[in-house]
């Protein structure tokens, strides 16, 4: 297996994404197409057309040219995509080592993922990895977000290495492609290759719990070592296990994009 890094999943521990007041009207606050300017959607001009297009919706609903946001409290997307327009947003990309345990504050007192990253502001990991688990894990505190990538509905895709003892036939490749009786259900179709003899390259877009260790196990390989490689559009195979590093500005338009109806 490759020395390291490759890819992660939500944990009930979002706050409320109540933010404790009204949205906006669309009279007060910025002007939509500047905000999306600077969010990376085009130029103002590129953005307006944007909005006259009838792509941009804020709180749900259409709007037209002129209306403005309130970047504490509205919700835009565009084509459906959820847009980051808060100030003060942080999305870290961490290789996360094993024995580290994704939540924000362990009973145990074991050492966890948001110890990580800095302290403020404070954020939370977007799903989770088993405490044995290495490689990509997203932390935010862009809520939206983090509920798109992490709601059921939004199948963004997460591929693992993981080692096991023996190669697999084409047999147990077969099921884990088409999917594998689980006691929660079977799982849906998945990509699965085997780059060498005893590991295994899997593409998932469910977020069920230790889902490729139990696709493994009912095949018949359980795994030695899980990596995740990638999340959706986002890799990094120089990302020291530990480290973290901030997500570009493509990265989360990706991101954000990623997050299509299924
Ligand atoms: N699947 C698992 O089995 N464990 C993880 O940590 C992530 C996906």
């Amino acid at each position: 297996m490759p020395e390291q890094p490759y890819e992660a999943g939500g944990d009930g521990e979002w706050p409320s994404p109540e933010r404790g007041r009204e949205p906006g009207d669309g009279s007060t606050g910025e002007r939509l197409q500047k905000v999306l300017a600077q969010r990376g959607y085009g130029s103002r001009r590129v953005c307006e057309d944007l909005i006259a297009a009838g792509r941009v919706r804020v709180n749900g609903q259409p709007v037209r040219l002129g209306w403005r946001v309130e970047v504490d409290r509205d919700h835009v997307e565009v084509d459906g995509h959820v847009v980051s327009v808060r100030p003060g947003l942080v999305h870290y990309l961490l290789n996360k080592p094993a024995g580290v345990v994704t939540t924000a504050k362990d009973t145990h007192g074991r050492p966890t993922v948001v110890d990580l990253v800095p302290p403020e502001p404070r954020v939370f990991p977007v799903g989770r990895l088993d405490a044995d688990t290495e490689g990509l894990l997203l932390l935010t505190n862009d809520g939206d977000l983090a509920h798109q990538l992490t709601h059921p509905s939004f199948g963004v895709e997460k591929e693992y290495l993981a080692q096991v003892a023996r190669p697999l036939g084409t047999g147990a490749l077969r099921r884990l492609r088409e999917g594998v009786e689980l006691d929660d259900g079977t799982t849906a179709p998945a990509r699965a290759s085997q780059p060498e003899p005893g590991l295994v390259r899997l593409t998932i877009h469910e977020g069920r719990n230790r889902q490729v260790r139990r696709m493994l196990e009912a095949v018949g390989h359980p795994v030695e070592r899980l990596v995740r490689v990638r999340i959706g559009p986002v890799t990094d195979r120089r990302l020291a296990p530990g480290s973290w590093r901030l997500l570009t500005d493509d990265e989360r338009r990706a991101l954000e994009a990623a997050t299509t109806t299924r």
